[in-house]
């Protein structure tokens, strides 16, 4: 605790919940009645029971919560915002998927004016669903990246992102030579990359079916040039898109490959889906600290395939989850997680309302290298969180009423909840939502 430092705000709820991670241990924290203090510059600088140290801390302002729960902000780590209003288009497998309303959809994003508008409405719906750290796809123009970052340096939530590279595999319209792409990128690295401290660029491409040889040659060569920046990207999501690549990239050993060898894996490294890859593979992504992030509504609504997280986590591959609309069915983190559960069910393999908590928080900001700054509630870390009010969902608060445990609380949050019962959205202390206050 730092006391005489000011201004400093005081949260009270009646239960606080987080993950910590001790070694190579998780723990899921939940402190009742508890309180937790930030000062000026958005840090928490004391957490714990609101009796025990409400006379220790001085501070200018008391927040009290009342009956809501305070976590961690959301990490959604893989999601598209040129596809935001392609979300529940069903009857097709991802490659004709694509090919029928996603590249039509990405198109449209050409335009300065559809893209901000885009841009602004999913910063709109992620801090309604209390997702305060955010790893987008851009479209392939580069208008459409600005806009995407201008929104979120304005909105205050962090990005992780990048114009979408593609040169081959799509209509034209959706695909950008190699040279201007990597000019364009140029210009938006030295724009936004490192931004307010919560902007980061990411060399993004789209898959290895949309990239030729060239392009990817001269995205290894960008990112040796940017060392900081992250890299993400699509990998065996789906066995026909395996096929394909085993095909194009005939002199690659197998898939991961076609990104290694071109230098694109590492800590900043994230590759969405993950589903076929193999034992060797995932042992060289878990050796390189390259991130497999799982999207359980996306893989379940093209029916991707079944991702088995406890054979990937065994292997040593860093997971997080993800919503990855458009492909997922919606924003929702609780959604998220509990899909996540119920893929993982349909394995023979429960995960506890801990885990789930984990992959969907402090899993995200270690797989992008933020935990030190954010993804659970610490001493030291930026205070990003949500208050969760479970009232704003009766038949939830009646379900809460009788559970006996935090972790029962919090899997019936997954169960019953979406952005009805995110109450506020807070990213460095800065509350960037208030329901009570939303248009
Ligand atoms: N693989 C390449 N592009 C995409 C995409 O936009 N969504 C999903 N789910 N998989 C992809
Ligand atoms: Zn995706």
């Amino acid at each position: 605790m730092t006391p005489g430092r000011s201004p400093v705000t005081i949260h009270l709820a009646k239960e606080i919940w987080f993950s910590r991670r001790s070694g190579d241990a998780i723990q899921f924290v939940a402190l009742k009645d508890a309180a937790m203090a930030v000062d000026d510059l958005g840090k928490i600088i004391a957490l714990g029971r609101a009796n025990e140290f409400k006379s220790q801390v001085h501070a200018e302002r008391t927040v009290d919560h009342g009956d809501g729960i305070i976590m961690p902000g959301f990490v959604d780590a893989h999601l598209h915002c040129p596809q935001i209003d392609v979300i529940g288009s069903g009857g097709l497998p991802l490659l004709e998927w694509l090919n029928k309303y996603v590249f039509p959809a990405e198109a449209k994003f050409k335009d300065q004016k559809v893209a901000q508008s885009g841009a602004k409405r999913l910063v709109r719906e992620l801090k309604r669903h209390g997702v305060t750290t955010a790893a987008v796809f851009s479209s392939v123009h580069a208008v459409a990246a600005e806009a995407l970052f201008s929104e979120f340096d304005a909105a205050g939530l962090r990005l992780i992102s990048g114009k979408t590279s593609m040169d081959v595999g799509a209509p034209g319209e959706v695909l950008q030579p190699v040279r201007s792409d990597i000019e364009d990128q140029e210009a938006l690295i030295k724009r936004w990359h490192g931004k307010a401290g919560r902007l980061f660029y990411a060399i993004t491409p789209r898959f290895a079916l949309s990239c030729s040889r060239e392009m990817m040659r001269a995205l290894g060569d960008l990112r040796e040039r940017n060392l900081s920046c992250y890299v993400q990207s699509h990998i065996s999501e789906t066995t026909d898109e395996v096929a394909e690549v085993k095909k194009v990239w005939n002199g690659s050993k197998d898939y991961l490959a076609v990104y290694e060898d071109h230098g694109l894996l590492g800590a900043k490294t994230l590759l969405g889906h993950g589903i076929y890859l193999t034992d060797p593979e995932i042992r060289r992504m878990a050796a390189t600290k390259t991130s497999v992030v799982h999207c359980p509504t996306s893989n379940s609504f093209l029916g991707s395939g079944l991702f088995n997280l406890k054979r990937t986590a065994d292997l040593g591959a860093r997971i997080c989850l993800a919503s990855d609309i458009g492909a997922g069915t919606g924003l929702s983190p609780w959604q998220t997680m509990l899909e996540c559960y119920k893929v993982q069910a349909l394995q023979g393999h429960r995960l506890t309302a801990d885990e789930l908590l984990y992959r969907a928080t402090l899993a995200g900001a270690e797989s992008l290298g933020l935990d030190g700054t954010c993804g659970s509630l610490e001493v030291g870390k930026d205070a990003d969180f949500i208050v969760v009010n479970p009232s704003r969902n009766r038949l939830l608060s009646e379900r809460i009423a009788v559970t006996e445990t935090p972790a029962e609380r919090l899997f019936a949050c997954m169960a019953y909840g979406d952005d009805r019962i995110i109450e506020e959205t807070y990213v460095a202390g800065q509350r960037l939502y208030a329901q009570s206050k939303a248009e």
